[in-house]
């Protein structure tokens, strides 16, 4: 039995998490910053740091404590080391590298997207080739694998994340950051009226962009405010939501007719959404060849660091350990090796 003891701080999120042998999560302990970010409407680096720095070590011994694990039980330490913010990232890594030096554990520098993608192997174990869908804050891309940690972007985002426009359309709607979670409630009593662009869909390729929708959701509402005129912010999250989830499902199965793909797993914050999550669920089943469809339960979703601990398993098992000078890579690359 491998036990990893896992630790997440790339954004606004301090987490620690108990694995075993990369499937079983004996503890997964997430401080969330939301309620400090909220009145500046968006994540203020700086704030993120100093909430990393009061949590990390009582995060880390909840961890523990929950897990029903000592120093003895833990195999090796997992951290993220990118892609995130870089101060936010070095909090995780800098308690990780001093308890793997104290402790003496190996030490495993695990990417955040391939973290969302091994959510899934907590419900059920991988099976390779599959296609994944990461749907997250700074992250749109389609990512196809072969075996383990073997991945392959084929489709990315060419401007914003869908997250990303998610919480700017909701800052305009007036919403509390982060604005997907309520978009999406809203989006579940509003109807598609606007009919809003769906940029690419006709397109040869498995890229999105998301700008030109956020632009003209966010003229409407601004026209509207012009025209004193009254719109429902329930029918704006509908509209917006059905143009976005017909771009991602749409290339999606496009992107499953040309690869060989056993799976289909859903990955990242926006994995939690419910108009997607259903959209998918129905179009697999319209495939001419059968997909099995992964959706993490919604407490994986978002940003924790089970996820860390169950990719960082397979790390191990390839021998991919770092050494104690790991420093933060705020923009690695899901397909590249470290550094
Ligand atoms: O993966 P994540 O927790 O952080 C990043 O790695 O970026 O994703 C956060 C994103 C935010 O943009 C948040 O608004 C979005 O996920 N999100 C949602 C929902 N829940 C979270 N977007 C749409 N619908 C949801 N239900
Ligand atoms: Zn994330």
């Amino acid at each position: 039995m491998t036990r990893i003891l896992a630790i997440e701080t790339s954004c606004d999120e301090t987490s620690a998490a108990i694995v075993d042998d990369g499937t079983l999560i004996k503890s997964n302990i997430v401080a969330s910053q939301i309620a400090s970010h909220k009145r500046f409407g968006g994540v203020v680096p700086e704030v993120a740091s100093r909430h990393h720095i009061n949590s990390i070590n009582p995060v880390i011994d909840l961890a523990l404590e929950e897990g029903d694990s000592s120093w003895d039980d833990i195999d090796a330490i997992a951290v993220t080391a990118g892609p995130g913010l870089v101060g936010a990232l070095l909090i995780g890594i800098t308690a990780a590298k001093t308890l793997a030096f104290a402790h003496q554990k190996p030490l495993i520098a695990v990417n955040h997207m391939a973290g969302h993608i091994y959510a899934n192997n907590a419900i059920k174990p991988l099976e390779f080739p599959l296609m994944a869908l990461i749907v997250s804050g700074g992250h749109t891309q389609l990512v196809h694998m072969t075996d383990h940690l073997q991945f392959e972007v084929i489709g990315d985002t060419r401007d914003d994340a869908v997250g990303e426009a998610y919480d700017k359309i909701g800052r305009v709607l007036g919403l509390p950051y982060p604005g997907g979670k309520k978009m999406d409630e809203l989006a579940a009593v509003g109807q598609d009226v606007f009919d809003f662009p769906r940029a690419m869909i006709k397109e040869d390729n498995f890229d999105f962009s998301f700008s030109g929708l956020k632009s003209s959701v966010i003229n409407r509402i601004h026209n509207a405010k012009q025209k004193q005129e009254e719109l429902d912010p329930a029918d704006v999250a509908a509209s917006f939501q059905a143009a976005a989830v017909s771009v991602l499902v749409t290339k999606t199965v496009k992107a499953l007719e040309e690869y060989p793909s056993k799976q289909l797993i859903l990955a990242g914050g926006v994995a939690a959404n419910k108009g997607l999550r259903s959209a998918l669920k129905q179009a697999v089943t319209q495939l001419t060849k059968p997909v099995e469809l992964l959706i993490p339960p919604f407490e994986l979703c978002g940003d924790n660091a089970a996820m860390i601990g169950l990719a960082a398993y397979y790390y191990y098992q390839k021998g991919l350990v770092t050494s104690l000078d790991l420093n933060a890579y705020p923009g690695w690359d899901i397909d590249l090796p470290l550094g």
